[in-house]
C-alpha cells in the first residue's frame, strides 16, 4: 500500500478502501477537466429528476427540495464557484455528493435509474452543443469579415498560381471570397457533427438500460435534444464516436485557417509583398533590427495544424475497443476538451489580424507577373474563331520570342469568377447552414429547466 493518504468514501465504495496511489491515478485530470461539464451536469439531473418523480420514484415533496439545491449547485458552477474536493473522483460523485450533505438520503435517490456512463456521455453532448454554438458564431464572425474584404478588393489584381509558379490573373476579392466559401462547408459538416451529437443518451445508464421504467422521450424533451440514441449499447458506443465526429469539423475548421495563415506568411515576405500587417501586430528579432516577423500567423497555423491530429488521436484511444464502457475513454476528455479553447481564440485572433491587415493594390505593376494574362490573350483569339490549340501556340511563339506585351484587363464573368464573385450567393449558402442550427430550442429549454 502507498504512504498516500485515502481520503473521502467513492460513491461506489464497499469498504475496502482505495490504494492511493491507484486512486491518483485513475481521477487523473478529471478533477480539473469536469469543472467545464459542471453546470450541464446538473440541467442533466435535472431532467433526470423530473422524469424519476414523472414515475413516482421521487416523492412531490422531494422533487422541489431537490430542484432547488441542484439550481444552487448549478449557480456556483456557473459563477466559477464550484470545486471538486480532494478524493472525490469527478463531477457527478461531486454533485451527489453535495446533494447528498444538503439533503440527506433525498440527495441519494437521485442515481436510480442511471450510472456515471450515460451521465458523463450525456454531459460532454451538452457540453460540446455549446462549444458548436460558439464556434458556429466565431466562423459566421470570420465569415462575414472575408466577405467583406472580398467585396471591398475585388477590383484589386494578383497573380494566382499553380505549382506557387505565376499562372493566371487572380484578385483579393477571389482570395478573400475562397476562404469564406470554405468556412461553408466546414459549418456543413459542423451540422452533420451536430445532428450526430443531438440525440439524447440518458437512460442507457452503464450501457444496458435500467429494470426502472424510465421515461426516456421526457429526458430528451427536457434537455432539447432532437432525438435519442434508442439502443442503450448503442448510446455507450457514441462514447468516442461523438468527440471524433466533432473533431473532424474542428479539424475541417482548422485546415481553412491553417491553409489562409500559411497564405498570409507568404504573402507578407518581402518576395510577395501583397499584404501587410500594421507593425503593432508584428513581431521582432533580438538580433535583426530590420524584422517586422508575422508570428500571429504562423502560430495560427501550427495551432490549427495540431488541431488536425485531434481526430486521430481519438481514433488511436478508441479504434481497439469492443462495445461497452471502459475507462479509456476518459482520457479523450484531456484532447477533446482544450480543443474548442484552442480553436475559438485561433477564429479571433484571425479575425482580428485579417481585419487590420492592408493590401498592396499595385502588385501587377510589377513586370514579372505579365505573363499571367497569355491565357487572357490565347481566350481572345480562340474567341475570333482561331482554334484554340492554334491560338496557344501564337501566343507560346510571342513569349518565346519576347515579344509578348500583355494588355492588363480581364473580362471574366461566370460564376465565381474573378468579374462575378458570386459573394451573395456564398451568404445565403452560409446563411441556410447557420439555420439548420436550432440554438435557440436548447436556450429555451435550459431556462424552462432552470425556472423549476
Ligand atoms: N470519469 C469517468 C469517465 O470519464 C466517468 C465514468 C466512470 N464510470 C465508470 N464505470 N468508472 O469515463
Amino acid at each position: 500500500m502507498s504512504k498516500l493518504k485515502h481520503n473521502v468514501e467513492k460513491i461506489w465504495e464497499k469498504g475496502i478502501p482505495v490504494d492511493a496511489l491507484i486512486e491518483k491515478f485513475t481521477i487523473g485530470k478529471d478533477r480539473e477537466l469536469d469543472l467545464v461539464l459542471t453546470p450541464f451536469d446538473v440541467l442533466g439531473s435535472m431532467a433526470h429528476v423530473k422524469m424519476l418523480h414523472s414515475i413516482q420514484l421521487i416523492d412531490d415533496d422531494e422533487l422541489p427540495e431537490i430542484l432547488n439545491e441542484l439550481t444552487k449547485i448549478y449557480h456556483l458552477a456557473v459563477s466559477g464557484q464550484f470545486q471538486i474536493e480532494e478524493g472525490i473522483e469527478d463531477v457527478h460523485s461531486q454533485v451527489e455528493l453535495m446533494l447528498t450533505r444538503a439533503l440527506g438520503d433525498m440527495g441519494k435517490k437521485i442515481h436510480s435509474g442511471r450510472s456515471r456512463n450515460d451521465q458523463v456521455l450525456l454531459d460532454l453532448k451538452l457540453y460540446a452543443r455549446n462549444e458548436i454554438k460558439e464556434i458556429t458564431g466565431l466562423s459566421e464572425k470570420l465569415f462575414s469579415l472575408l466577405i467583406r474584404r472580398s467585396n471591398q478588393s475585388k477590383d484589386v489584381l494578383i497573380p494566382g498560381y499553380t505549382h506557387l509558379q505565376v499562372a493566371m490573373p487572380s484578385s483579393f476579392g477571389l482570395w478573400f471570397g475562397a476562404y469564406a466559401e470554405s468556412l461553408t462547408d466546414d459549418l456543413q459538416l459542423l451540422n452533420a457533427a451536430w445532428k450526430i451529437t443531438n440525440q439524447n443518451p440518458l437512460g442507457s445508464a452503464a450501457g444496458y438500460g435500467s429494470s426502472f421504467p424510465l421515461n426516456r422521450q421526457m429526458t430528451t424533451d427536457l434537455l432539447g435534444f432532437d432525438n435519442m440514441n434508442y439502443n442503450v449499447v448503442y448510446a455507450q458506443m457514441g462514447r468516442g464516436k461523438v468527440e471524433k465526429t466533432i473533431a473532424f469539423a474542428l479539424s475541417s475548421i482548422a485546415s481553412t485557417l491553417s491553409k489562409l495563415a500559411f497564405d498570409v506568411c507568404m504573402f507578407t515576405s518581402q518576395n510577395f509583398g501583397f499584404v501587410k500587417l500594421p507593425d503593432n501586430m508584428t513581431t521582432g528579432s533580438s538580433i535583426m533590427p530590420h524584422k517586422k516577423n508575422p508570428d500571429v500567423f504562423e502560430l495560427l497555423r501550427a495551432h490549427c495544424n495540431k488541431i488536425q491530429a485531434l481526430p486521430n488521436d481519438i481514433v488511436l484511444m478508441t479504434n481497439n475497443l469492443p462495445s461497452g464502457y471502459f475507462r479509456d475513454l476518459q482520457i479523450i476528455k484531456e484532447v477533446f476538451i482544450p480543443a474548442f479553447d484552442e480553436l475559438k481564440s485561433c477564429l479571433q485572433i484571425a479575425a482580428y489580424a485579417i481585419e487590420n491587415m492592408t493590401l498592396n493594390e499595385n502588385v501587377l505593376d510589377d513586370k514579372k507577373y505579365d505573363l499571367i494574362f497569355s491565357v487572357e490573350d490565347v481566350n481572345k483569339l480562340a474567341s475570333s474563331g482561331v482554334p484554340f490549340r492554334d491560338a496557344y501556340k501564337q501566343v507560346a511563339r510571342k513569349i518565346l520570342d519576347g515579344e509578348y506585351v500583355p494588355q492588363k484587363n480581364v473580362h471574366h464573368t461566370h460564376e465565381g469568377s474573378i468579374g462575378n464573385l458570386c459573394n451573395d450567393m456564398i451568404t445565403e449558402k452560409m446563411n441556410s447552414i447557420v439555420d439548420l442550427f436550432d440554438f435557440e430550442k436548447i436556450d429555451t429549454c435550459y431556462s424552462k429547466l432552470l425556472s423549476k
